[in-house]
């Protein structure tokens, strides 16, 4: 199919699950209130379950989750809805599936699964002729590892040619994460100092104060280096560090994206912090004694022109002191220590929960003496609102046929080579203390440049 086809019918495997409860729904309401969905919605799971079931979890999904149920897009959500219960190894779900697509010729379908069923759904699509003219989008990790995810991408390709493959890291759809891209090339005061030059270091947090919720099992597959470096960090590093995409075709900034990732030496084993926070153990879905990382920090170097010698700080934990992503860019100092002293030139882009830009400078401070002192100036600050969230982005995306906000395979690979070194460790994790900015190692990690700036009060 052309990219320009638009999707006649969105069906979604995994209806009851988790995903589908935190992102799908509310994304479908905010599509259906803006009019971006009006296609039949299919939801498949099995359950035992029959439509009003479904409903009334959307009902709850959205009340939790979409701000609110909204009566109107709810009811024509309801009247788009319907619901194939059955086992996805069986293909009569799958024939059920086609009649409930009817004369629906491009369907475009989500696998929000587990993606060890990713081959039997993938193969019983085909075998029931609902994957002719259709679209799939599948959810990260793509794979375990590289070997995995070329595995997968084979297993996708026997079925799906790739331009029907919509890959989700929903941090491309963020409308923070794409405004770096806009605010590094669009403003002639940043635009000309953003390399090796000027800039110290980078470093992006991504902390959560609240743990695995009920994701145990899930977690013990992945890790912190899998769930989120591999994938939503990576691609922050990308939008970055990459070079001036260009305006002429659609692809240039997966282009470039890969290129980053390409240039990204694989992991140093000596370069990275794993911790586990105090009880994670504990938690339903986790083996005792397990060693997997609910924290990982890591220092990556870019190999390129713009970025030699520039040091890119990453950390991501579970239960730390607040939920925020961040990126800290901060400048090289200027040589009269004594007016310029401290860690305080630097822009702060907060990517969530609220979209925030920040540059940090310094001032004279008032009195006799000639010395400077910290001040932040606020640039921005968007609260979350009733922007497009980043998974109504994506699926009114993929409905439209457009990959530009998507992985591509040849990225996904890329950033596997870059962490494959620090998958599964043998050395023992590190444990730090809910509430705790992770292991004390981390801290060494960033000593050298001022330390992580992004939990530090202005000095
Ligand atoms: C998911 C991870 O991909 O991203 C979760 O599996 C993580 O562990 C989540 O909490 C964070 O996404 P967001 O959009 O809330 O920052």
């Amino acid at each position: 199919m052309t990219d320009t086809i638009r999707s006649d019918a969105f069906v979604f495997f995994g209806a009851t699950g988790d995903l589908a409860y935190k992102k799908i729904f509310p994304a479908l309401q905010g599509m259906i209130r803006r009019g971006h969905l009006d296609v039949p919605i299919i939801g498949v799971a099995k359950q035992g379950w029959g439509i009003e079931q479904l409903r009334d979890r959307i009902r709850a999904s959205l009340t939790e989750h979409g701000g609110g149920v909204d009566e109107r897009a709810f009811t024509k959500l309801s009247e788009r809805l319907a619901y194939v219960d059955g086992d996805y190894n069986d293909l009569e779900t799958f024939r059920q599936l086609s009649r409930k697509l009817g004369d629906a010729k491009h369907p475009v379908h989500y696998l929000a699964i587990p993606p060890s069923l990713f081959p039997v759904v993938v193969q019983n699509l085909a075998a029931s002729g609902s994957a002719k003219g259709a679209r799939v989008i599948i959810e990260k990790p793509f794979g375990r590892d590289l070997a995995s995810a070329r595995q997968l991408n084979r297993t996708l390709h026997e079925v799906f040619d790739e331009s029907a493959i919509f890959r989700i890291d929903h941090y491309l759809g963020k409308e923070a994460v794409q405004n770096l891209v806009v605010f590094r090339f669009a403003n002639t005061f940043l635009e000309p100092v953003w390399n090796r030059n000027y800039i110290e270091s980078i470093q992006i947090t991504m902390a959560e104060s609240f743990g695995v919720q009920g994701r145990g099992s899930f977690y013990e597959e992945a890790g912190a280096i899998r769930d989120v470096v591999q994938n939503h960090l990576l691609s922050v590093v990308g939008f970055l560090a990459m070079e001036p995409p260009a305006t002429t075709y659609n692809e240039s900034i997966r282009d470039e994206l890969v290129k980053v990732f390409r240039q990204i030496a694989p992991l140093d084993v000596n370069n990275i912090v794993r911790g586990q926070f105090d009880g994670y153990q504990r938690e339903p879905g986790v083996k005792p004694g397990s060693n997997v990382e609910t924290f990982a920090a890591m220092r990556l170097d870019i190999d390129s022109w713009r970025w030699a010698d520039v040091p890119f700080f990453i950390r991501a934990g579970k239960c730390m002191p607040v939920t925020e992503t961040e990126v800290m860019v901060d400048f090289k100092r200027p040589p009269i220590t004594k007016l310029a002293r401290g860690t305080d030139n630097y822009v702060r882009l907060r990517l969530t929960p609220d979209l925030k830009i920040a540059l940090g400078a310094r001032v004279k401070r008032p009195g006799d003496e000639m010395v400077g002192e910290p001040t932040e100036l606020s640039l921005l600050e968007q609260p979350k609102g009733d922007e497009v969230g980043a998974y109504e982005r994506l699926l009114g995306e993929a409905i439209d046929g457009d990959p530009a906000l998507f992985s591509r395979q040849d990225a996904v690979e890329a950033a596997w080579k870059v962490v494959e070194p620090a998958l599964d460790l043998e050395k023992a994790v590190e444990p730090y203390s809910r509430g705790s900015w992770g292991p004390a190692a981390c801290d060494l990690m960033t000593r050298d440049v001022g330390g992580w700036l992004s939990s530090q009060p202005l000095r």
